[in-house]
């Protein structure tokens, strides 16, 4: 196949949801769909134990897994699809962004009854920014829930989307009858019972036929018609280019579990999610249809075996071909590279594979190369932007507890921040290292790790901090930075590339800081330029 055909049947996506919205459902349905899976709970089986924040063998098995299931890639109708896993547990909310920067599209999943939850919140606020194609998922129809035009509301307020819905449900819970498909105009009846056959669509070109009546009742059929009169007249008309764009969101309802809305909700997908996007790099945009290849590093893992400390950095492809055993640039280290086994993802394997195209993942083995953020080019010099680190919300100060290896618990910190597990700040006053976190799950995943992979010890001291900003100085020799850094020297450190934070204790702190300093600019990202 040619490079421009491998190009344009790729859709790379992610799935964004709060814990329990049915994420892992949704996943393992869409991979049935494919053929990748022979059966309903392949997924489910490896996921994440919720709750189990104290258990280390709980978190080292979660590292095996979710390497297994941090990319999977299927077919549908000559489509290749990769689904990049993205936690839904806030603890790892980090690493949800930064996979966030590798995807095309995304699906957010929302459950009926609980509607917009916070974490899907923050994570859509991310993708607003960068304009990132949404498709809304509302699940769990099978339950009683909230009222469909409730729930389009509160996904408008809360999310900031303007939706519109290209499915609609008739009933809902005990009396939940079907959906009726604006997309393709097909009636779809739901039958609770059968769970894994796909429901088949009854052509609906026209709803006011009295066929509807008898199908689904007459209150029902007339609520159906009353209903779609009404999203005709508030809800915009669907658009692909506005869709692409990131300024309408089409919303479809279903329920994940009982395979119900979602062979719909794909065959649209597979129709209107773009194909591998151009990227921007720090001198320029990056078209996916060039021919050279570049790629980034957006997520590495340490690998299923801690003895070898082997990792593998998944590399995005953005453009042109990647190849087996061909050598590219690393630009942060100016070195040529080559990669004798990249591998690639299927649902539940990885395979070595001799090429691979834009959107899709490969995964290098790495003995400490790479950090979040690389870009791999043929020699242009470049770098991909767009993946910030944020402000942690957890703080301790990092202590060795065994001084005969200090070597050891150096270099464990270096490569696990490497891996974007934490983020390091060296105080500027006395040197001393700060661990940020975004949850506190990741304090006992360092502090285990650093034990079992690097044979060194930590313990941790509270640090009572709040956020940390980036500061950008309009004028570094000017007389409000000198006071700025003289007042809260205390409290300024650099991050893992030398860039000056201010540790803040509080936002008041932060407010009252920005109006003494308004020359000294507080950022909450390491990206502001
Ligand atoms: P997550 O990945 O977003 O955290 O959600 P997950 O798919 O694990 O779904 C959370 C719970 O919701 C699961 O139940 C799942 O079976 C259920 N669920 C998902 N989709 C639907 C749906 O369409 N209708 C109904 N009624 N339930 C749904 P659980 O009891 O937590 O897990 P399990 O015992 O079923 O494995």
């Amino acid at each position: 196949m040619i490079f421009t055909e491998e190009l344009n049947r790729r859709r790379t996506f992610g799935i964004i949801s709060h814990p329990d919205a049915g994420k892992t459902t949704l996943t393992e349905k869409l991979l049935l769909f494919g053929g990748a899976i022979n059966e309903a709970g392949a997924v489910k089986n490896n996921k994440i134990k919720k709750g189990a924040t104290s258990d280390f063998m709980e978190i080292e098995r979660q590292r095996g897994i979710s390497v297994a299931t941090s990319v999977l890639a299927f077919e549908y109708k000559g489509i290749k699809i990769n689904i990049l896993d993205t936690p839904g547990h806030k603890d790892f909310a980090e690493d949800t962004f930064r996979t966030l920067t590798a995807v095309d599209s995304v699906i957010v999943v929302l459950d009926v009854a609980k509607g917009v939850e916070e974490q899907t919140e923050k994570l859509v606020k991310v993708c607003r920014m960068r304009k990132i194609p949404i498709i809304v998922f509302i699940n769990k129809l099978d339950r009683e829930g909230k009222d469909a035009f409730d729930l389009l509301d509160e996904v408008e307020q809360k999310l900031g989307l303007t939706v519109t819905p290209l499915s609609f449900p008739i009933g809902m819970g005990y009396d939940f009858k079907g959906i009726y498909n604006i997309w393709d105009k097909k009636l779809n009846l739901f039958d609770g019972d059968v769970k894994q056959t796909i429901s088949k669509g009854i052509e609906f070109t026209d709803i006011s036929n009295p066929k509807l009546d008898e199908i689904v009742g007459n209150k029902h059929a007339n609520d159906l018609r009353e209903e779609l009169e009404l999203v005709t007249e508030v809800y915009p008309k669907f658009d692909k280019k506005k869709y692409l764009k990131g300024d309408l969101q089409p919303v479809f309802f279903g329920s994940a579990l009982n395979n119900f809305g979602v062979k719909e909700l794909l065959d649209c997908f597979i129709d209107i999610a773009p194909i591998p996007q151009a990227k921007m790099a720090d001198n320029r945009l990056i078209e996916s249809n060039e021919n050279k290849m570049t790629g980034f590093v957006f997520k590495i893992h340490a690998n299923m075996d801690p003895k070898h400390r082997d990792r593998l950095a998944f590399v995005k492809i953005v453009s042109g071909t990647f190849k087996r055993n061909t050598n590219y640039l690393h630009v942060r280290l100016n070195k040529k590279m080559k990669f004798s086994s990249p591998n690639a993802f299927f649902a539940e394997k990885k395979e070595i594979v001799d090429e691979s195209f834009p959107g899709d993942i490969v995964g290098l083995h790495d003995t400490g190369n790479f950090k979040i953020g690389d870009t791999l080019t043929e020699g242009e010099i470049l770098n991909f932007k767009g993946i910030p680190s944020f402000s942690p919300e957890h703080f301790r100060y990092i202590n060795n507890a065994d001084p005969m290896k200090s070597k050891q618990l150096a270099k464990g910190i270096d490569q696990l921040m490497d891996e974007g597990v934490a983020q390091l700040f060296i105080l500027n006053l006395n040197g001393r290292k700060v661990i940020g976190t975004v949850g506190a799950l990741q304090f006992e995943v360092i502090q285990y790790r650093l034990e079992h992979e690097y044979g060194a010890k930590c313990s941790y001291e509270n640090l009572n901090m709040h956020k940390v900003c980036w500061v950008e100085p309009e004028d570094p020799k000017n007389n409000d930075f000198k006071e700025f850094s003289r007042v809260k020297q205390r409290y300024l450190a650099k991050d893992k590339d030398e860039q000056l934070v201010f540790l803040a204790d509080s936002d008041f702190t932060i407010q009252m800081t920005q109006s003494k300093y308004p020359s000294v600019k507080l950022h909450f990202t390491s990206e502001f330029s």
